[in-house]
């Protein structure tokens, strides 16, 4: 505990209010503002810009230098060196699993893919062409309704069961929206199969024939799920957290994170990254988006650019690009006409002042929507992709939550509607 102070002095309060200022392991201190409300003042902070809202030991990012660290393990590391699940046990204990570790761990995972069968009702209830984000915000809060027997989530058997199953049936559930929408029959886990090469064979498989997954491509969608597993509190993490802190369960606080990443500011911005390439058409036509971009009055963004932490490279973009090399080549579609937009927009923009002054640079979802196209996942399923490799790093934080004494997140306001005063009735008004 540090014995750093912050001294504020207001106009009108006598004195200075004294501020514990507390250290991390790494990273900016923050002032313990807790006492404020004390001397009748909130602190004022829309979107959370300068607000550390908890205390974790998951992740660390570094947005001015582009460090993004789980457990202490750079990401570029992990992407190459390690898998998944591995990262699943890594976000979850703290610590990298050793071998009986890792075989026991992926032997659980596997052994609870299978989703009720019931479940397949609801998915008849949707129509053939409900976005798979709405799906999923449905039947992963409807999972509840089948574990009566361990929702208790101040028992850590039921924790850790609950982070199992969800870990485990995410991919099984993302390919029931897939195959719903395609009318064709849902197709059972193969528990001898990887983890992302039986979410694989669970999207582009069918009853009729063995499937046929390319290792290429396996392990492509496998460092997709990696890149996407955890990022600290961002939008979906910090809804999953505030959930939790009322105690909800842990499939309804998932659901809420699902719901929070479908946003096109958060992880909708991989299936928007693509429509907006598709849009430019053309690598003639790039400028004028880049001017669309810069022009205050004109709403368009350019997505899978900028990010609230980030000032530097997203280092999941670099890792995602590096993918995108191998999988197009081994797709044969090397000179995919997205892949060449691109690269030719991530050069103008890194070129452009606007792009620099602002520190704007490609994240994560600019190039992971064209890796998943290459793959033949349709656009609509991205950030299903996206929050099924999240589903790791949320449940992770809010199991982090539960397992130590946390208060009910509530937020105060600056209010500045009427004050009190008195009714009109409606023939006086
Ligand atoms: C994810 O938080 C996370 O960790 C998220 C994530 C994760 O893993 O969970 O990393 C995943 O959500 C990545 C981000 C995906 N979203 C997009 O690609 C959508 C496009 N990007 C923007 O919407 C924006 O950059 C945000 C939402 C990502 C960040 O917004 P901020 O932090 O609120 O920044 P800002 O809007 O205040 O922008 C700062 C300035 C503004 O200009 P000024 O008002 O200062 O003049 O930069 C401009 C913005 O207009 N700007 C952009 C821009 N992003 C910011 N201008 C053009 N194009 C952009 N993409």
């Amino acid at each position: 505990m540090s014995d750093k102070k912050a001294h504020l002095t207001v106009d009108g309060i006598d004195g200075a209010i004294d501020m514990p200022v507390l250290s991390g392991t790494t990273g900016p201190d923050v002032v313990d503002v807790s006492s404020l409300t004390g001397k009748g003042l909130f602190t004022y902070d829309p979107g959370f810009v300068s607000t550390a809202a908890c205390e974790s030991k998951i992740t660390y990012i570094d947005g001015a230098k582009g460090v993004l660290l789980h457990g202490g393990y750079p990401i570029e590391q992990l992407a190459e060196k390690s898998d998944y699940l591995e990262t699943c046990y890594l976000l979850m204990n703290g610590e990298l699993p050793n071998a009986q570790q890792k075989a026991e761990y992926l032997q659980t995972i596997m052994s609870h893919t299978m989703v009720h069968e019931s479940l397949v009702n609801f998915f008849k209830g949707f129509r053939y062409d409900a976005h798979p984000m709405a799906m999923m915000c449905g039947v992963v809060g409807a999972l509840a309704s089948f574990y009566h027997d361990s929702l208790d989530i101040n028992n850590p058997e039921h924790r850790n069961i609950s982070a199992l199953r969800l870990i485990a049936k995410m991919p099984t559930l993302a390919a029931m929206c897939y195959k719903h929408s395609k009318g064709q029959p849902f197709m059972y886990p193969d528990n001898r199969l990887g983890y992302a090469e039986n979410f694989l064979h669970m999207m582009f498989g069918n009853p009729c024939e063995q499937s046929e997954i390319d290792p290429i491509v396996a392990k492509a969608m496998d460092v997709i799920f990696l890149l996407h597993a955890d990022h600290e509190q961002n939008a979906s993490t910090s809804t999953v957290r505030l959930a939790g802190s009322s105690g909800a369960n842990p499939f309804a606080c998932i659901s809420a994170g699902i719901a929070a990443l479908w946003g096109p500011a958060h992880g909708g911005a991989n299936e928007a990254v693509v429509s907006m390439l598709e849009e430019i058409g053309d690598e003639s036509r790039i400028e004028q988006f880049i001017k669309r971009a810069k022009d205050k009055a004109d709403p368009f963004r350019l997505m899978g650019f900028g990010h609230r932490v980030y000032k530097n490279f997203d280092p999941r973009a670099r890792v995602m690009q590096k993918i995108c090399d191998q999988v197009l080549g081994a797709m044969g579609a090397e000179n995919d006409p997205l892949f060449r937009i691109a690269k030719r927009l991530e050069q103008i923009a890194l070129e452009d002042s606007y792009f620099i002054d602002k520190k704007l640079y490609p994240n994560v979802d600019f190039y992971s929507g064209i890796i998943m196209k290459a793959i033949g996942i349709p656009t609509d399923m991205f950030t299903v992709i996206f929050a099924t490799g999240r589903t790791a790093g949320w449940i992770a934080h809010w199991n982090e939550m539960i397992s130590s004494p946390y208060k009910i997140g509530r937020p105060r306001q600056l209010y500045r509607g009427y004050t009190a005063r008195d009714f009109v009735s409606l023939d006086q008004r």
